[in-house]
């Protein structure tokens, strides 16, 4: 009797203890990044980020404002000294592609449509997703970053650094939408029939990854 109460009690606790850990997947960040999902989808990028661009328009970004799939897997590479985080990649996601959206808007005009109808919302539901996020995953100070990443950010944040690449407009948000279902895992696994976009096999497929 007394140890069958034991050990409901360790089942107690034990699920007391657990809940935070499973609330860590947090459902209302995954909602919050649906929605910007649901901006990025093909058809809106495509309409938004190329159709009402002249053809061929690139904009100027730094090169560590490209952040691609192969980006990912390059820093992700095992280095058993310094591994890198989820969440340093996850940091640099949400950073490089709000800088990504900042750079378009720059260069439009105040009353592109680009701008009204899609850009400034967009850059809304990053913002909101952004607070979450920050709330949900707050700045270990003790933690040292992984060089590479360290000296991504220098690079970042350099406002003297001269380094511009030529990339379309849509480009960005292409990569931005891969690399989201690579580093956010969790929040879009189950509904896209587990097509992992991490995969480095999977990227010449192609179909899904447009
Ligand atoms: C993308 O979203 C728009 C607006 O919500 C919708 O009309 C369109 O059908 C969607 N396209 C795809 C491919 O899901
Ligand atoms: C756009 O770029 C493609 C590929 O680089 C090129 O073949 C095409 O001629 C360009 N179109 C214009 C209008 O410059
Ligand atoms: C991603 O890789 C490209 C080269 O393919 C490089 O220029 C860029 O700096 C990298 N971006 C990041 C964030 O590491
Ligand atoms: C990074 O590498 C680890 C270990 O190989 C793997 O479990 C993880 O899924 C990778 N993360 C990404 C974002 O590719």
């Amino acid at each position: 009797m007394v140890q069958s109460e034991c050990r409901l009690l360790r089942g107690l606790l034990g699920f007391i203890c657990l809940l935070p850990v499973s609330m860590s997947a947090t459902p209302d960040l995954c909602v919050s990044l649906k929605t910007v999902r649901d901006s990025l989808n093909a058809t809106l990028r495509r309409r938004f980020m190329k159709m009402n661009f002249p053809i061929n328009y690139t904009i100027q970004v730094h090169y560590e404002e490209v952040f691609r799939l192969r980006n990912i897997s390059r820093l992700n590479m095992s280095n058993e000294e310094e591994p890198v985080q989820q969440r340093d990649l996850q940091d640099l996601w949400l950073w490089v592609n709000q800088q990504g959206i900042k750079r378009v808007l720059r260069v439009l005009p105040e009353r592109h449509p680009t701008r009204s109808k899609y850009l400034s919302k967009l850059e809304n539901l990053f913002r909101r997703f952004e607070e979450l996020y920050k709330q949900k995953n707050p700045i270990d100070e003790e933690r040292v970053l992984p060089e590479r990443i360290e000296n991504i950010w220098d690079r970042l944040t350099d406002q003297y650094y001269e380094g511009w690449k030529s990339v379309t407009p849509k480009s960005i948000l292409d990569n931005c939408y891969r690399t989201m279902h690579c580093l956010f895992k969790e929040c879009f696994s189950k509904e896209d029939d587990n097509y992992d976009y991490c995969e480095v096999l999977n990227w010449r497929k192609g179909k899904k990854t447009t």
